[in-house]
Protein backbone atom coordinates (compact mmCIF):
# COMPACT_ATOMS: atom_id res chain seq x y z
CA UNK A 1 0.00 0.00 0.00
CA UNK A 2 2.55 2.37 1.23
CA UNK A 3 6.03 3.02 -0.93
CA UNK A 4 8.12 -0.13 -0.37
CA UNK A 5 11.13 0.68 1.80
CA UNK A 6 13.91 -2.24 3.22
CA UNK A 7 15.39 -0.57 5.61
CA UNK A 8 18.98 -2.30 7.74
CA UNK A 9 19.45 -1.35 11.24
CA UNK A 10 23.46 -2.16 12.24
CA UNK A 11 22.39 -1.87 15.50
CA UNK A 12 25.88 -1.72 17.56
CA UNK A 13 27.89 -3.41 14.48
CA UNK A 14 30.49 -2.24 11.92
CA UNK A 15 33.52 0.03 12.61
CA UNK A 16 33.70 3.38 10.83
CA UNK A 17 36.68 1.78 8.89
CA UNK A 18 34.51 -0.86 7.64
CA UNK A 19 31.62 1.64 6.85
CA UNK A 20 32.62 3.22 3.20
CA UNK A 21 32.98 -0.32 1.24
CA UNK A 22 30.21 -1.77 3.41
CA UNK A 23 28.05 0.75 1.64
CA UNK A 24 29.82 0.68 -1.91
CA UNK A 25 29.03 -2.97 -1.06
CA UNK A 26 25.29 -2.83 -0.08
CA UNK A 27 25.10 -0.19 -3.38
CA UNK A 28 26.47 -3.17 -5.90
CA UNK A 29 24.27 -5.84 -4.61
CA UNK A 30 21.18 -3.97 -4.29
CA UNK A 31 21.49 -1.75 -7.97
CA UNK A 32 18.50 -2.22 -9.77
CA UNK A 33 16.40 -2.49 -6.49
CA UNK A 34 12.42 -1.19 -7.24
CA UNK A 35 11.98 0.03 -3.40
CA UNK A 36 14.01 2.51 -1.45
CA UNK A 37 17.34 0.95 0.31
CA UNK A 38 17.91 2.57 4.00
CA UNK A 39 21.23 1.49 5.55
CA UNK A 40 20.95 2.60 9.38
CA UNK A 41 24.37 2.83 11.24
CA UNK A 42 25.61 3.70 14.26
CA UNK A 43 26.00 7.41 14.54
CA UNK A 44 30.00 7.37 14.28
CA UNK A 45 29.40 5.44 10.57
CA UNK A 46 27.45 8.33 9.61
CA UNK A 47 29.17 10.26 7.68
CA UNK A 48 31.58 7.57 6.24
CA UNK A 49 27.68 6.00 5.47
CA UNK A 50 26.70 8.90 3.62
CA UNK A 51 29.71 9.90 1.59
CA UNK A 52 29.65 6.20 0.10
CA UNK A 53 26.05 7.11 -0.57
CA UNK A 54 26.22 10.13 -2.29
CA UNK A 55 24.28 10.26 -5.90
CA UNK A 56 23.80 6.46 -5.02
CA UNK A 57 20.21 5.42 -4.56
CA UNK A 58 21.02 4.51 -1.00
CA UNK A 59 19.53 6.68 1.92
CA UNK A 60 21.76 6.42 5.24
CA UNK A 61 19.31 6.51 8.52
CA UNK A 62 20.73 7.07 12.18
CA UNK A 63 19.14 4.51 14.74
CA UNK A 64 18.38 7.25 17.54
CA UNK A 65 18.09 11.08 18.00
CA UNK A 66 17.52 13.66 20.89
CA UNK A 67 14.09 15.78 20.93
CA UNK A 68 16.21 18.64 22.11
CA UNK A 69 17.26 21.00 19.32
CA UNK A 70 20.73 21.81 21.47
CA UNK A 71 22.22 21.93 24.77
CA UNK A 72 23.41 20.32 28.06
CA UNK A 73 23.08 16.86 27.25
CA UNK A 74 26.23 15.08 27.42
CA UNK A 75 26.51 12.30 24.69
CA UNK A 76 23.31 13.02 23.28
CA UNK A 77 23.04 13.88 19.02
CA UNK A 78 20.45 16.30 17.73
CA UNK A 79 18.40 16.20 14.34
CA UNK A 80 20.30 19.33 12.94
CA UNK A 81 23.38 17.24 13.79
CA UNK A 82 22.10 14.65 11.55
CA UNK A 83 20.50 16.46 8.82
CA UNK A 84 23.76 18.64 8.47
CA UNK A 85 25.60 15.18 7.81
CA UNK A 86 23.07 13.96 5.04
CA UNK A 87 20.98 11.79 7.04
CA UNK A 88 17.63 11.09 5.76
CA UNK A 89 15.62 8.59 7.80
CA UNK A 90 15.75 8.10 11.91
CA UNK A 91 14.85 5.00 13.42
CA UNK A 92 12.88 6.12 16.85
CA UNK A 93 11.67 3.75 19.75
CA UNK A 94 13.28 0.50 18.86
CA UNK A 95 12.56 -2.15 21.41
CA UNK A 96 16.24 -2.16 22.64
CA UNK A 97 15.71 1.77 23.61
CA UNK A 98 12.69 0.55 25.04
CA UNK A 99 14.16 -2.04 27.13
CA UNK A 100 18.09 -0.53 28.08
CA UNK A 101 17.77 3.07 27.27
CA UNK A 102 14.66 4.09 29.09
CA UNK A 103 12.73 5.42 25.75
CA UNK A 104 9.01 5.86 26.60
CA UNK A 105 6.10 6.68 24.73
CA UNK A 106 6.31 10.15 25.28
CA UNK A 107 10.06 10.62 24.51
CA UNK A 108 9.10 8.26 21.20
CA UNK A 109 6.79 10.95 20.34
CA UNK A 110 8.98 14.27 21.19
CA UNK A 111 11.70 12.47 18.89
CA UNK A 112 9.35 11.78 16.59
CA UNK A 113 7.83 15.24 16.24
CA UNK A 114 11.21 17.44 16.56
CA UNK A 115 12.35 14.60 13.54
CA UNK A 116 9.38 15.80 11.07
CA UNK A 117 10.24 19.12 11.67
CA UNK A 118 13.39 19.10 11.22
CA UNK A 119 12.42 17.01 7.53
CA UNK A 120 13.78 13.91 8.77
CA UNK A 121 11.68 10.85 8.14
CA UNK A 122 11.39 9.10 11.28
CA UNK A 123 10.91 4.52 11.64
CA UNK A 124 8.69 4.36 14.79
CA UNK A 125 8.97 0.94 16.01
CA UNK A 126 6.15 -1.18 17.90
CA UNK A 127 5.49 -4.33 19.07
CA UNK A 128 5.06 -6.97 22.11
CA UNK A 129 5.80 -8.76 24.13
CA UNK A 130 6.01 -12.76 24.10
CA UNK A 131 3.45 -12.25 27.51
CA UNK A 132 1.87 -10.28 25.59
CA UNK A 133 0.93 -12.29 22.60
CA UNK A 134 0.62 -15.15 24.85
CA UNK A 135 -1.96 -12.89 27.10
CA UNK A 136 -3.86 -12.09 23.73
CA UNK A 137 -3.18 -8.11 24.24
CA UNK A 138 -1.17 -7.68 21.13
CA UNK A 139 -3.40 -4.84 19.25
CA UNK A 140 -4.37 -3.32 22.42
CA UNK A 141 -0.62 -3.28 23.31
CA UNK A 142 0.09 -1.56 19.92
CA UNK A 143 -2.83 1.01 20.12
CA UNK A 144 -1.42 2.16 22.95
CA UNK A 145 2.10 2.85 21.29
CA UNK A 146 0.57 3.77 18.37
CA UNK A 147 -1.65 6.61 19.68
CA UNK A 148 0.93 8.07 21.73
CA UNK A 149 3.41 8.33 19.37
CA UNK A 150 1.44 10.54 16.67
CA UNK A 151 0.08 12.37 19.65
CA UNK A 152 -0.05 16.09 18.46
CA UNK A 153 0.52 15.21 14.95
CA UNK A 154 -1.16 16.19 11.76
CA UNK A 155 -1.98 14.02 8.82
CA UNK A 156 0.14 15.57 6.73
CA UNK A 157 3.11 15.22 8.77
CA UNK A 158 1.61 11.43 10.03
CA UNK A 159 1.89 10.52 6.32
CA UNK A 160 5.73 11.01 6.71
CA UNK A 161 6.19 8.12 9.25
CA UNK A 162 7.57 4.83 8.72
CA UNK A 163 6.05 2.03 11.04
CA UNK A 164 8.33 -0.73 12.05
CA UNK A 165 6.32 -3.68 13.48
CA UNK A 166 8.38 -5.41 15.57
CA UNK A 167 7.17 -8.18 17.73
CA UNK A 168 10.09 -8.15 20.28
CA UNK A 169 9.80 -12.33 20.46
CA UNK A 170 11.06 -12.72 17.49
CA UNK A 171 14.06 -10.17 17.35
CA UNK A 172 17.12 -11.66 16.89
CA UNK A 173 15.84 -15.04 17.67
CA UNK A 174 15.71 -16.09 14.81
CA UNK A 175 11.80 -16.95 15.02
CA UNK A 176 9.89 -15.20 12.95
CA UNK A 177 6.51 -14.27 13.14
CA UNK A 178 4.32 -16.09 10.41
CA UNK A 179 3.43 -14.40 7.61
CA UNK A 180 -0.22 -14.39 8.89
CA UNK A 181 0.77 -13.48 12.05
CA UNK A 182 2.68 -10.48 10.78
CA UNK A 183 0.05 -9.46 8.40
CA UNK A 184 -2.62 -9.53 10.90
CA UNK A 185 -1.00 -7.02 13.44
CA UNK A 186 0.09 -4.58 10.67
CA UNK A 187 -3.75 -4.74 8.95
CA UNK A 188 -4.64 -3.93 12.78
CA UNK A 189 -1.63 -1.28 12.52
CA UNK A 190 -3.39 0.22 9.52
CA UNK A 191 -7.22 0.04 10.88
CA UNK A 192 -5.02 2.18 13.93
CA UNK A 193 -3.85 4.87 11.68
CA UNK A 194 -7.76 5.29 9.45
CA UNK A 195 -8.97 5.63 12.80
CA UNK A 196 -6.64 8.65 13.98
CA UNK A 197 -6.39 10.02 10.48
CA UNK A 198 -8.44 8.70 7.68
CA UNK A 199 -9.01 5.80 5.48
CA UNK A 200 -7.38 7.22 2.53
CA UNK A 201 -4.40 8.69 5.05
CA UNK A 202 -4.04 5.24 6.63
CA UNK A 203 -3.22 3.81 3.13
CA UNK A 204 -0.54 5.80 2.60
CA UNK A 205 1.66 4.75 5.12
CA UNK A 206 4.69 2.31 4.75
CA UNK A 207 4.31 -0.29 7.56
CA UNK A 208 7.23 -2.42 7.80
CA UNK A 209 8.10 -6.10 9.29
CA UNK A 210 10.92 -6.88 11.73
CA UNK A 211 12.03 -9.43 13.87
CA UNK A 212 14.63 -12.69 12.10
CA UNK A 213 13.48 -11.51 8.47
CA UNK A 214 15.79 -13.04 5.92
CA UNK A 215 16.72 -14.59 2.35
CA UNK A 216 14.55 -17.20 3.23
CA UNK A 217 11.24 -15.64 4.49
CA UNK A 218 11.42 -11.77 3.12
CA UNK A 219 8.99 -12.91 -0.18
CA UNK A 220 6.10 -14.64 1.75
CA UNK A 221 6.16 -11.78 4.17
CA UNK A 222 6.31 -9.09 1.48
CA UNK A 223 3.44 -10.08 -0.43
CA UNK A 224 0.77 -9.68 2.06
CA UNK A 225 -0.97 -6.61 1.62
CA UNK A 226 -0.43 -4.71 4.52
CA UNK A 227 3.51 -5.34 4.99
CA UNK A 228 5.11 -2.25 3.02
CA UNK A 229 8.79 -3.31 3.67
CA UNK A 230 11.25 -4.62 6.18
CA UNK A 231 13.41 -3.49 9.11
CA UNK A 232 16.42 -5.76 9.12
CA UNK A 233 18.93 -6.35 11.70
CA UNK A 234 21.49 -9.13 11.41
CA UNK A 235 21.04 -9.93 8.00
CA UNK A 236 21.42 -5.90 7.29
CA UNK A 237 25.35 -7.20 7.76
CA UNK A 238 26.15 -9.34 5.36
CA UNK A 239 25.06 -7.78 1.82
CA UNK A 240 24.48 -11.27 -0.12
CA UNK A 241 21.74 -12.28 2.56
CA UNK A 242 19.99 -8.49 2.55
CA UNK A 243 20.27 -7.88 -0.98
CA UNK A 244 17.77 -10.67 -1.75
CA UNK A 245 15.52 -9.12 0.71
CA UNK A 246 15.57 -5.66 -1.36
CA UNK A 247 14.96 -8.32 -4.30
CA UNK A 248 11.73 -9.67 -2.41
CA UNK A 249 10.09 -6.06 -2.21
CA UNK A 250 8.44 -5.18 -5.52
P1 LIG B 1 16.90 -9.08 13.43
O1 LIG B 1 16.62 -8.96 11.96
O2 LIG B 1 18.34 -9.31 13.75
O3 LIG B 1 15.96 -10.02 14.10
O4 LIG B 1 16.59 -7.62 14.07
C1 LIG B 1 15.41 -7.00 13.75
C2 LIG B 1 15.47 -5.62 14.26
O5 LIG B 1 15.46 -5.39 15.45
C3 LIG B 1 15.58 -4.53 13.28
O6 LIG B 1 15.41 -3.30 13.88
Amino acid sequence: MGKYIIAGNWKMNKLPSETYDYIKEVEKATMGAECEVVCCTPYVCLSEAVRAAKGTHIKIGAENLHFKDSGAYTGEVSADMLCDLGVDYVIIGHSERREYFAETDETVNAKTIKALEKGLIPIVCVGESLEQRQAGITMDFIAIQIKKAFAGISAEDAKKVVIAYEPIWAIGTGKTATADQAEEVCKGIREILAGLYCEKCAKEFTIQYGGSMNDQNAAELLAKPNIDGGLIGGASLVAAKFAPIVAAAK
